[in-house]
């Protein structure tokens, strides 16, 4: 794992470490005002997060899509799920979770982005994220943390690499009309979800913590 990120995003409060609980209602609280509470670093929470969606994503693959297609085929999915009576495909599943929470707050936004998006919308949207999605698209086994700030809001963000972990996956993105790459082989870096946290200012009676 690289980090590219400055030492003030990184201010994990060790000695709370063995208060597990205390740790967790921290991350809550954090999540619901978006900043990073004591004793949970940025990158943590966005560790945190990352594995809440893919999962999500990961379970709605196999235990909507892959059953329901192919272990007991009785319906499709399909990009045009709406017209077809379909499954809407993971990706899109994953993109109408992020919209609903982007709806709700500016604090937090999660996406599913790449260097060669099918859907225009899934492009890198800043400097950051390109950088971002080239770093895992080097390195596979590597995720990528920076800060960047927009509109004078500072912004921590991570990047983890979305491999092509099946033929399916590749199968559909080469051939796919409004894929920019054809080539993509099983194993490939597809793309990456970038989580994105509002980063706290640091509190006025301790300036010397940024
Ligand atoms: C049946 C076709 C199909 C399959 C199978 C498929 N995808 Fe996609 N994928 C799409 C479509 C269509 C989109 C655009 C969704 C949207 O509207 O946001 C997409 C979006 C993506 C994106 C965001 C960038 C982009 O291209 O828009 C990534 C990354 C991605 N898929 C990776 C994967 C991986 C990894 C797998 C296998 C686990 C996979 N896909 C399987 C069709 C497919």
């Amino acid at each position: 794992m690289i980090e590219v990120i400055g030492l003030s995003a990184m201010k994990t409060v060790e000695t709370l470490r063995p208060l597990r609980r205390t740790a967790l209602v921290a991350t809550a609280i954090a999540l619901t005002v978006g900043v990073a509470a004591d004793g949970v670093s940025y990158r943590r929470m966005a560790d945190m997060l990352h594995l809440v969606v893919s999962s999500d994503r990961a379970a709605y693959s196999t235990k909507v899509v892959q059953r329901l297609t192919r272990d007991d085929p009785v319906l499709t999915a399909s990009e045009y799920f709406e017209d077809e009576s379909a499954l809407p495909l993971p990706a899109q599943m994953f993109r109408f979770g992020a919209e609903l929470v982007a709806d709700e707050t500016e604090e937090l936004s999660y996406s599913l982005l790449s260097l060669y998006p099918i859907n225009k919308k899934n492009g890198a949207g800043t400097e950051l994220e390109e950088a971002g999605l080239q770093h895992v698209a080097d390195h596979p086994d590597e995720n990528f943390y920076g800060e960047e700030e927009l509109g004078g809001e500072r912004y921590f963000v991570a990047v983890y690499p979305d491999i092509a972990v099946a033929e399916a996956c590749v199968h559909c993105h080469n051939g796919h009309k409004d894929s920019p790459r054809s080539d993509a082989k099983v194993g490939d870096v597809m793309g990456g979800v970038v989580i994105r946290i509002a980063m706290a200012p640091p509190p006025a009676s301790d300036p010397g913590l940024d």
